[in-house]
């Protein structure tokens, strides 16, 4: 730490591409619009594990509106607005990944065939509100460690996925975070 004081560089890695280069760069290729030849990543690994976010997505905005219409009993107002909300918020993370993965030049998956296997959240109807809560809780969870690795994954190979997905992560875990604090005062 205290080496790094002095005028002396913290690497020898020179830091921009030059003018000419880089100009030339942009004009080749440029039906692959976004993509450009410093686009560090794996496009196609990309690309699949954000169709694997985006099932989780849906399965979770479906899991959310089934909760929310099935919500009865004392607090199912509060409760049911609370789903509804994070339905809603899924919602917006699944757009967000489809505009994603179709500027990356592939194809959003939205296909309901093997959808509930592409997820890494289950779908899980739930007997009564604290069960939801419980089941809504753990694939929040879930999404949490994955949206995590991803996060890992990408690195700083693709900039502007990696700050997508750690948008996601934070409402994800501001979700998680929400059903605690259902299940504490329902528990009172
Ligand atoms: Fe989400
Ligand atoms: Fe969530």
């Amino acid at each position: 730490m205290a080496e790094q004081s002095g005028t002396k560089p913290v690497s020898d890695k020179p830091f921009l591409t030059d003018v000419k280069t880089l100009r030339e760069r942009a004009r080749k290729h440029i039906e692959q619009g976004a993509i450009t030849e410093g686009y560090l990543a794996d496009r196609d690994t990309v690309v699949k594990i954000l169709n694997e976010a985006l099932a989780t997505e849906i399965i979770c905005v479906l899991r959310y509106k089934r909760h929310y219409f099935m919500a009865t009993g004392i607090n199912a107002e509060s409760v049911a607005t609370e789903f509804l909300q994070h339905a809603n918020e899924e919602q917006g993370h699944a757009d967000l990944i489809a505009q994603r993965i179709v500027q990356l030049g592939g194809e959003p998956n939205f296909s309901p065939e093997g959808l509930a296997t592409r997820s890494h959240a289950e779908y899980v109807e739930g007997s009564d509100l604290i069960d939801m809560i419980k089941e809504d809780l753990v694939a929040e969870r879930i999404a949490i460690d994955s949206y995590r690795e991803m996060i890992a994954y990408v690195n700083t190979d693709d900039p502007t996925t990696r700050r997508m997905l750690e948008g996601i992560l934070a409402m994800e875990e501001e979700h998680a975070d929400d059903l605690v604090s259902l299940l504490e005062t329902m528990a009172r």
